[in-house]
């Protein structure tokens, strides 16, 4: 099988977060990618790191976060290097997010249809989305160099500042202290100098080739324009010479044929509001709107639940995007509508071919929805593979504990709760993060982060149990009779 492109890749990402209490360490080198026209789950408990890491890429983080290392390259591009302005006007569009409490990201007081339509029609103009498509690539080339600068510039900064702030809460400064400050300042006012100096003159470099192709993209953009409404005049000409010498039917027929000559025109430089409401009906009754002429003039409150959550699909479908994010989407909802919204999305993706990252804490929703699963815990994934590997191969401790955990399908009970809670992410674990909860850990786990040790080509996990020289252990009795039971219905199934 050809291996499937990869359209977004994460790597060693590292988000603390900076709070009075401390600097929350909440993503730790996290690393993945998105294949082409596939799901992607992320499972893992509360406060293991997942939202945090979908934020980053929407470029979404709250203001207290400090994006410690990494990068998320899309299209050739660090997402992280992208001002949040320009990655919205130019490729924001590309990557849809759904979130798991609709009402939160709908407004209450404005018509759905208003809000379906609003996206299409903020990128109305034809004529300006062809001339940013045209200029999008050498200006975020620009921007990008900007963005790096003040980057570095920026995280120096909180690097002093965080310094200083920990010397002060030792108590009153030294004279030692102060000079070592002083020192301080000193040294990043230089690195800063430096740093301006360096990329400005790239930067100058990036104008003069954006100024050019500014102009070559308007002049492109002119003849376009030009182009068109030759073509439109021409058209309109020949339909009124025809008009003089018509008279009943044929003359209802060429009035006809010029309105729809002058639509036509309109469309080809702007989508009208005509345009963006045809196009709200069909994407809502793409995601299942029943009545959507009726439900267009409706407000937020008059839907229920799961109908809400169809309409921030969407919104999020209105502008045709590659990638569709989906942060537990489904968590608020009762269990028949969960499995309507989890069946809408598996349709939409694959009609679209869209690539998505699916957020759960729930495994049990993910069998239905992964062709890949990253399992999260305490902001590092510790096992990484396909779904089969995940579900009847799983090599983790935690991965076993969250397969434990699953309800059963006929009593609907939770088998084995996971004991005790995560860490406090101030202060992580030394080791596996993991260990503490965990009948399996050994002394290395409380010590030694594991390294991935690789399962398969595209199965990884982080945890001592496979070093070669480990222990023998078994997965739990109830992970393993569950594995059993799902293979055998499995080749029933094959055998019906
Ligand atoms: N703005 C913030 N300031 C401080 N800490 C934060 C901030 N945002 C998130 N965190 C912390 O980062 C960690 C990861 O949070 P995240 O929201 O990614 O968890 P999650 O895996 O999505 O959990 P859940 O299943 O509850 O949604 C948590 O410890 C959380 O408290
Ligand atoms: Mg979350």
């Amino acid at each position: 099988m050809a291996e499937k492109a990869t359209v977004l890749s994460v790597n060693n990402l590292v988000i603390n977060f900076k709070t009075d209490n401390g600097l929350v360490q909440a993503v730790r080198d996290v690393s993945f990618d998105l294949k082409q026209g596939e799901t992607l789950c992320i499972v893992g408990e509360s406060g293991s790191g997942k939202s945090v890491t979908s934020k980053a890429i929407m470029g979404i983080l709250a203001n207290n976060a400090i994006i410690a290392g990494g990068n998320i390259m899309y299209r050739g591009e660090n997402l992280l290097e992208v001002s949040e302005e320009e990655f919205y006007k130019i490729r924001g569009h590309k990557i849809g997010m759904i979130f798991q409490d609709p009402l939160s990201s709908l407004n209450p007081i404005v018509k759905i249809g208003k809000q379906i339509t609003e996206a299409t029609l903020i990128n109305s103009d034809k004529l300006k989305l062809m001339y940013n498509d045209l200029i999008s690539d050498d200006l975020i080339r620009y921007k990008n160099t900007l963005a790096k600068m003040n980057i570095q510039i920026d995280t120096e900064e909180k690097k002093l500042e965080s310094y200083i702030s920990e010397l002060s809460k030792k108590g009153k400064l030294t004279a030692a202290d102060k000079a070592d400050i002083k020192q301080k300042k000193a040294e990043f006012k230089l690195f800063a100098q430096n740093t301006k100096a360096e990329y400005m003159a790239q930067a100058r470099t990036l104008k003069e080739v954006l100024d050019k192709k500014s102009t070559e993209a308007k002049a492109k953009v002119k003849e376009y324009k030009a182009k068109v409404t030759a073509e439109h005049k021409e058209k309109e000409a020949r339909i009124r010479e025809k008009l003089k010498n018509a008279s009943g039917e044929q003359k209802e027929q060429l009035q006809k044929e010029l309105e729809e000559e002058k639509t036509n025109f309109m469309n080809q430089l702007s989508i009208t509001k005509a345009e963006a409401k045809r196009r709200a009906l069909e994407i809502m009754r793409e995601v299942g709107i029943p009545e959507p002429e009726k439900r267009y003039n409706q407000y937020p409150f008059e839907f229920s639940g799961g109908m809400r959550q169809r309409i921030v699909i969407a919104i999020a479908l209105t502008v045709s995007p590659e990638i569709l994010i989906c942060d537990e989407p489904t968590t608020a909802l009762d269990v028949t509508i969960q499995a309507q919204i989890l069946e809408l999305i598996n349709r939409i993706k694959a009609e679209r071919n869209l690539s998505c990252i699916f957020i759960t804490h729930d495994l049990g929703v993910v069998a239905n929805m992964a062709d890949r699963v990253a399992v999260m815990y305490a902001g590092k994934i510790v096992e990484y593979g396909t779904s089969d590997e995940i579900f009847y191969d799983p090599r983790h401790p935690y991965t076993w504990a969250l397969l434990s955990s699953i309800p059963d399908v006929d009593s609907k009970e939770k088998l084995e709760a996971i004991p005790g809670t995560p860490p406090n992410m101030i202060y992580p674990p030394a080791g596996d993060a993991f260990a503490a909860r965990s009948k399996y850990a050994m002394n290395i786990d409380y010590r030694e982060q594991p390294p991935y040790f690789k399962v398969s080509d595209t199965h990884y996990a982080a945890t001592w149990l496979l070093h070669p020289n480990a222990p023998a252990v078994e997965m739990p009795r109830i992970v393993k009779e569950r594995i059993r039971i799902s293979l055998e219905e499995d080749s029933h199934e094959h055998e019906e």
